[in-house]
């Protein structure tokens, strides 16, 4: 451990509101999910706190909302410069709290640092449109402009499984157009969010543009909620905790990035050497606690058998350990319960007729990277978002047949489509009920800038720093007779 990461984890973390540390009157200790070693005492905000931090929120919305572009943008940038210098320190924090690999961790900080460079870019380019004013009878004389106005306070809930980046999709943007924020992080991964709070202090944001609260879901979650001084709830988590908010948000807009099952078909003729790398990556990547991790494989029967075959092989060469190690590919799930939770559902598909190809045990409390296939399509794997190393394969005999089992779910994220077949690549992007449809791709593919939500219960509204902005900017018209 560096003295800096050491230094760090060693503090009590307080709650961050208005600029200040603040205590709260209950603290609970963190463990790495890894090594189950203690590695901070947590401040548990109550509600009174919460309502102090929209307070602190509230107060500096004027501030950041009359802001010019270019000093939010600058104060951006500084920010990328604070984050590129101590982006090791970062990676660490992240391997100790949520137990993701370093090699993963170090990604996530690099695609951190470029989600805020697209927000200070994106700052400078929020605006509206004329409208043409004379081609109704009734406008003639009159000409007019629409501006985007930054909403007011946001309440950003975002979850564990990239504690850094995803905070980026919500704190990134609501800077960039001028909106103040209280964020609750996940409970297993508040370090990387302060940690991102103080560089923010340094980068010069006022005192209470951004404020860290940190504490139950129940607690922080339901005050931000029902506080009517909240503009927006910006949410990502689980479909029932998203469905939560939207029945008890009222007026308020609310984004909701939630899970899914996602999906790839894989045709006919397609190269399986050239695919397995990329299924590898997207089912087991981060443990598989990825909203598009590869959860379901349709393979047409004609290359089934070579791709079962080879995506087995390399799976069972990748290395589970310690997350610290930069050769692991594999670490602990978020927690015991949640890998109880998969072992049980492989356990319950084992039951029900399904083969394990590989994994499927616990290995020094981590769960294989595991393959199954012969899966019904009423299986917890298979219609419920698994949220572990878990990859079904199964076989089709069309592209058709295919798009109606990816269909065939609650969700609709993202899905990808191998094939060489131009007309199918196209009945595919038509046909499939889903936010984005990669072609020649896994559906784990994401960079930053690109429109990000789903259909379904996976979720409403987009994220992609210009979409997130356009979410949190509501559109003011001004009209000008000229007639008078
Ligand atoms: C998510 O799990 O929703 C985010 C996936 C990503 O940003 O790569």
């Amino acid at each position: 451990m560096t003295n800096n990461v050491q230094e760090s984890l060693q503090l009590k973390k307080y709650l961050l509101i208005d600029g200040k540390k603040v205590e709260a009157d209950k603290y609970t200790n963190l463990y790495s999910p890894y090594s189950g070693e203690k590695i901070a005492e947590i401040a548990m905000a109550n509600e009174t706190l919460v309502k102090e931090a929209i307070s602190a929120a509230d107060k500096a919305f004027p501030k950041i909302a009359g802001m010019p572009a270019f000093e939010r943008a600058a104060i951006l940038e500084r920010f990328v410069a604070l984050l590129t210098e101590r982006s090791d320190e970062a990676a660490r924090i992240l391997a100790l709290e949520c137990a993701k690999p370093l090699t993963f961790a170090k990604a996530e900080v690099s695609r951190t640092i470029e989600t805020y460079k697209f927000a200070a870019e994106e700052a400078k380019r929020i605006h509206g449109e004329t409208i043409p004013f004379d081609a109704s009878p009734g406008g003639v004389g009159r000409i007019g402009y629409t501006v985007r106005k930054p909403i007011g306070v946001i309440g950003a809930i975002t979850p564990f499984n990239f504690p850094l980046n995803l905070v980026a999709h919500k704190v990134g943007p609501a800077i960039a157009s001028g909106n103040s924020i209280v964020l609750k992080p996940a409970s297993q991964t508040p370090l990387s969010a302060i940690f991102i709070a103080e560089l923010f202090q340094e980068a010069g944001l006022p005192d209470g543009v951004l404020n860290v609260v940190t504490g139950s879901g129940s607690v922080v979650g339901e005050a931000l909620i029902h506080d009517n001084r909240v503009q927006m709830i910006t949410f990502t988590g689980s479909p029932a905790v998203g469905i939560g908010i939207r029945n008890k948000a009222g007026l308020k807009k609310t984004t909701l990035e939630l899970g899914s099952n996602a999906a790839v078909i894989v045709d006919k003729n397609v190269e399986i050497d050239r695919i397995i790398e990329r299924c590898v990556m997207g089912a087991f990547s981060n443990q598989g606690q990825v909203c598009i991790s590869l959860q379901r494989i349709y393979a047409h029967e004609d290359i089934y058998d070579e791709l079962v075959e080879k995506l087995t092989a390399a799976t069972k060469q990748l290395k589970i350990g310690d997350p610290l190690d930069l050769n692991t590919y594999i670490s602990a799930l978020i927690s015991k319960n949640e890998t109880e939770r998969a072992v049980s559902w492989i356990k319950e598909a084992r039951q029900q007729g399904a083969i394990v190809l590989t994994g499927g045990e616990t290995q020094e409390g981590i769960l294989q990277p595991t393959i199954l296939t012969n899966v019904h399509p009423t299986l917890k794997v298979s219609c419920q978002e698994v949220f572990a190393p878990i990859v079904i394969v199964n076989k089709v005999s069309s592209v058709d047949e295919a798009i109606g089992h990816v269909n065939n779910s609650r969700y609709g994220l993202q899905a990808g489509i191998y094939t060489e077949n131009v007309n199918q690549a196209l009945t595919a992007a038509n046909q499939l009920e889903v936010g984005a449809v990669l072609i020649n791709d896994i559906p784990t593919f994401r960079v930053d800038h690109m429109p990000y939500g789903g259909v379904k219960e996976s979720g409403t509204g987009r994220e992609g720093i210009k979409y997130a902005i356009e979410e949190m900017t509501e559109m003011k018209l001004i009209v000008w007779n000229q007639n008078l």
